[in-house]
């Protein structure tokens, strides 16, 4: 059930009905549904995350809450804590600049149309118009992901508390500047807020800043709105003028301090992204670190938010790790692996790798210089070695692929020998084809396997041959192209798959 729907079925509409369409949720279409009363404490109030602003001083063309920090668009960080602390749907502002939001979020969020980025009090009046008439309205920033759920809830509680018609988070930040500042009244009552670009010299030196974390009392909210005039110095309509025409009116207006300023700190430009992405950053490496990971030098790995680790896995210097990566228990990642969206099993050596949506079973060695691309998937026990590169295949437990050589579209069964410098043939200029190996088999070294092409169990390839034909199991194939020979004598390794020894006499280089 979506609150802006049932709020507007109990309360009189702000504006004229076509205002509705604002409101862009997916799968809006009319309904009854439960009714809450305006006055019913149990109700959650409507939480507004703006972010319709160009952010300009990012210079980018992509909407400034997208940008990710530690893997994530910071937006969705700033949600999580939106959802948890406020309870209920964000209802996200966008503007025409910022639409890109709706492809990324889809229909966990709701949205409302700023049509044209005039100021902060633009855009929750935009948001009051999508959603109706709301008890309590709660308005954050999609700047800053570092926010945390409970001091959402606190500014929210200490509202309550007072019965104030705004309670706003206020920060001390090591540097104000660009911040609006809180003015005091004799009394230290919160007066007013004068923004950055307005104030005086004097002003400026105020060290306590408004944080953009507010809630209002959603009626008082409602019928003031309209009332804001734009900025002399920029035009723009700033939310932070309520703050002294609530006082101007003698209602409450608290201030909530939130001791960790970095917590609130918005992000507008990149230097800003690249200080709050530290800070981040080494929360998630000294979490990590406490939870059982050795790091050989913290300082140098990236672990982007969505990372697991299980205890007892090592990470050497610069490595990175990106995206739902998971790497299990006693695994070595070694000095200079990328790891994206990948699984990766316990007791894996990992040699300065590249790994991409890949899965990988337990004791497998990868590397040193290995490339495991979008669907490779490695078998327990494996080693892709030096140089290899797997893309769209299943290599089976105890296969070996140590030297240059490339394998997509394959599936390899178990104990399968790799040749150095094997390739798949996949593609033929127009479409790709699969090759599919057999347990046991030996591809001989420099063999090109033209797919569609299969090599049966035990089978063998000499080296340097061209396969075009299927190798039945048991055979051997040799020359350019390749013909079928019967094996002289069925080598006795090639009998018990699961050694993986190659058979003998192969001029194979050794690893
Ligand atoms: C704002 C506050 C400032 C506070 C600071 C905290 C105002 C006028 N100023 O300044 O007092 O100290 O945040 O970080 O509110 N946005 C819209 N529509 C618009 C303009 C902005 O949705 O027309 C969104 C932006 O996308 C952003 C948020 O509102 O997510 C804040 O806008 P921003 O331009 O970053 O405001 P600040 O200058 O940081
Ligand atoms: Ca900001």
């Amino acid at each position: 059930m979506r609150r802006s729907r049932t709020r507007r079925a109990v309360d009189t509409p702000p504006g004229p009905p076509q205002n509705r369409a604002h409101l862009m949720s997916p799968n809006d279409a009319p309904d009854d549904g439960e009714l809450v009363a305006p006055n019913d404490p149990t109700a959650q109030p409507l939480v507004v995350v703006l972010a319709a602003g160009l952010g300009t001083r990012m210079r980018s063309r992509r909407p400034k809450v997208l940008h990710p920090v530690c893997g994530r668009p910071m937006l969705a960080s700033v949600l999580e804590a939106a959802q948890a602390g406020g309870g209920g749907r964000p209802l996200v502002v966008i503007s025409p600049a910022t639409t890109g939001i709706r492809d990324v979020f889809g229909d966990a969020v709701d949205y409302a149309l700023q049509e044209e980025p005039l100021g902060t009090g633009d855009a929750v009046r935009a948001a009051l118009r999508a959603a109706g008439p709301a008890v309590e309205v709660v308005v954050l920033s999609g700047d800053t992901p570092l926010l945390q759920a409970a001091t959402v809830r606190s500014v929210i509680e200490r509202r309550r508390a007072e019965d104030a018609a705004i309670a706003l988070a206020v920060t001390r930040p090591e540097d104000p500047s660009g911040y609006g500042r809180i003015l005091r009244d004799a009394d230290g009552h919160v007066a007013g807020i004068v923004e950055d670009k307005d104030a005086s010299a004097r002003e400026r030196r105020i060290a306590e800043v408004n944080a953009g974390l507010y809630a209002f009392d959603g009626a008082w909210l409602g019928a003031r709105i309209d009332e804001i005039r734009p900025s002399g110095a920029t035009g723009e309509l700033y939310l932070t003028e309520l703050v002294g025409l609530a006082r101007r009116e003698g209602r409450t207006v608290v201030a909530a301090e939130v001791a960790d300023a970095m917590e609130l700190s918005g992000i507008n430009d990149r230097l800003q992204l690249s200080r709050i992405e530290a800070v981040l950053r080494r929360r998630i490496v000294e979490g990590h670190l406490l939870a059982g990971v050795t790091m050989l030098d913290p300082g140098s790995v990236l672990i982007d938010a969505a990372v697991e680790l299980a205890p007892d896995v090592v990470l050497e210097p610069n490595v990175i790790l990106q995206g739902a990566t998971r790497v299990g228990r006693d695994t070595v990642v070694g000095a200079g692996s990328r790891i994206v969206d990948s699984v990766v099993g316990e007791r894996c050596q990992i040699w300065t790798s590249v790994l991409e949506s890949a899965t990988v079973e337990d004791d497998v060695r990868i590397g040193p210089f290995a490339h495991l691309r979008p669907r490779a998937s490695i078998g327990h026990g494996a080693e892709i070695g030096n140089f290899a590169e797997v893309k769209s295949s299943r290599v089976g437990p105890y296969s070996k692929q140590h030297h240059f050589s490339y394998i997509g579209d394959a599936e390899l069964g178990e104990a399968v020998n790799v040749g150095a410098g094997t390739v798949t043939c996949n593609f033929d200029g127009h479409a790709k084809h699969r090759t599919v190996i057999g347990d046991g088999a030996f591809i001989g070294s420099d063999t090109m396997l033209v797919a569609p092409v299969s090599v049966g169990r035990r089978a063998r390839t000499g080296a340097g041959s061209v396969v075009t034909h299927d190798v039945p199991d048991d055979m051997l194939a040799v020359g350019v192209p390749a013909r079928l020979r019967r094996p002289r004598a069925a080598p006795a390794a090639s009998a018990a798959p699961s050694t993986g020894d190659p058979p003998p006499r192969r001029a194979e280089p050794d690893r």
